[in-house]
């Protein structure tokens, strides 16, 4: 097992990656625990559940919410939850995302750490500190900064999931080499077929390369003023794809980055040729897909949390391995979506 470990001024976090739930039951309380899960992940892994009150939410997207934090909390308040309880986080990454939030706020904060079950929450959601859930139709609107003492990555635990959740994580894994390391981006795509073997020592390689790159630029932003904005890169288009056509996160996001690497040629950051290279390489892991954009694509993009005053902080690339962030008038958006819409129609 590997530690990384995550300090920053609010908080510090230790990613113990390659471990077994063995390994963390000298991290937890003896009394006090409420793990938090969905039904799927509690019929796979209950069985090796630390011992504490479970609370299951149903599992997806449709779970991230506020009325369903807000009944966990009514039942960890039932339970007799105080503060000095502590909430164990045990899924993907929407369980990360609504058990860090319930845990930031039931009484004000109790602690809280994560076993991590997916690829997707392993290479990203459930590391640096990020908790949130969706306000209707928009994303993560609702929610909090606050680091997970420990996150658990077992990748053992990855065998279980479908090949479509496999799928969503390797595009969060492909975006961590697209804004930061050309080499492990092309890695990823070479490594495709024996990647989908689920042999956790290839994919703990892989899983570690991401999350040091995503730990290093949360420890120098944490709050996300400035650098930690690249790590939503694909995200402002991906949110809308993955809001309305109700597919997979990462899957959703892999769009979102060839769009926004289009949008890179269009704007002159970036050369035709590197688009070229990003789209054949995402080809070859499956991640290329080719939904039109919906119609209010820019209004929807507008009320993301990467808007400013009629114009939106873009994270675009300079080449594969390289992300820049910039301000582009809604105005200038609009017209690129029109553009890219003709471009998908004239197949
Ligand atoms: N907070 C952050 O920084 C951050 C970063 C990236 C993504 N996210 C969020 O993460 C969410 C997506 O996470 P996800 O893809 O893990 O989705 P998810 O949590 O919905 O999990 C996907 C599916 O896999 C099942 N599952 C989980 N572990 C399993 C296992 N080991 N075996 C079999 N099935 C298993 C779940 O029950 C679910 O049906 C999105 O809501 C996204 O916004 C958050
Ligand atoms: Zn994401």
């Amino acid at each position: 097992m590997k530690r990384i470990r995550i300090n920053t001024p609010e908080g510090k976090s230790i990613l113990l990656m390659g471990g077994t739930v063995r390994d963390i039951l000298p991290l937890l309380p003896r009394k006090g625990l409420f793990i938090i899960t969905d039904t799927n992940v509690r019929k796979i892994y209950g069985s090796i559940f630390p011992p504490g009150e479970v609370l299951a939410i149903e599992p997806g997207e449709k779970s991230k919410t506020l009325a369903v934090a807000g009944e966990l909390c009514r039942q960890m308040l039932e339970a007799g939850a105080d503060r000095t309880s502590f909430v164990l986080g045990f899924g993907g990454g929407v369980v990360c995302d609504v058990a860090g939030l319930v845990a930031s706020i039931y009484m004000r904060g109790v602690r809280h750490a994560f076993i991590s079950t997916t690829l997707l929450s392993q290479v990203d959601a459930s590391i640096g500190g990020k908790t949130g859930v969706n306000l209707g139709e928009y994303k993560n609107i609702l929610g909090t900064f606050r680091q997970p003492e420990f996150v658990l990555c077992d990748h053992e635990m990855l065998s279980t999931l479908s090949d479509e959740e496999f799928r969503s994580g390797l595009g969060e894994l492909l975006k961590h080499g697209a804004i930061r390391d050309r080499n492990l981006f092309f890695d990823v795509a070479a490594a495709a077929d024996r990647l989908s073997s689920r042999d956790p020592r290839i994919l703990g390689d892989f899983i570690m390369r991401a999350v040091r790159i995503k730990a290093g630029v949360v420890k120098r932003d944490p709050l996300e003023k400035g650098l930690r904005r690249i790590l939503n890169f694909g995200h402002t288009f991906g949110h809308v794809l993955e809001t309305h056509y109700k597919i997979p996160h990462g899957m959703a996001v892999a769009q979102g980055m060839i769009i926004a690497a289009e949008l890179s040629v269009w704007k002159g950051e970036m050369p035709h040729s590197e688009l070229r290279l990003l789209q054949v390489t995402m080809e070859k892991t499956g991640l290329l897909t080719d939904y039109r954009l919906p119609a209010g694509v820019v209004n929807m993009m507008a009320k993301d949390k990467k808007s400013e005053a009629g114009s939106l902080n873009f994270v675009l690339l300079r080449m594969v391995g390289k992300a820049i962030v910039r301000k582009i008038p809604v105005t200038e958006l609009q017209a690129f979506v029109s553009y890219y819409n003709e471009k998908q129609d004239s197949g």
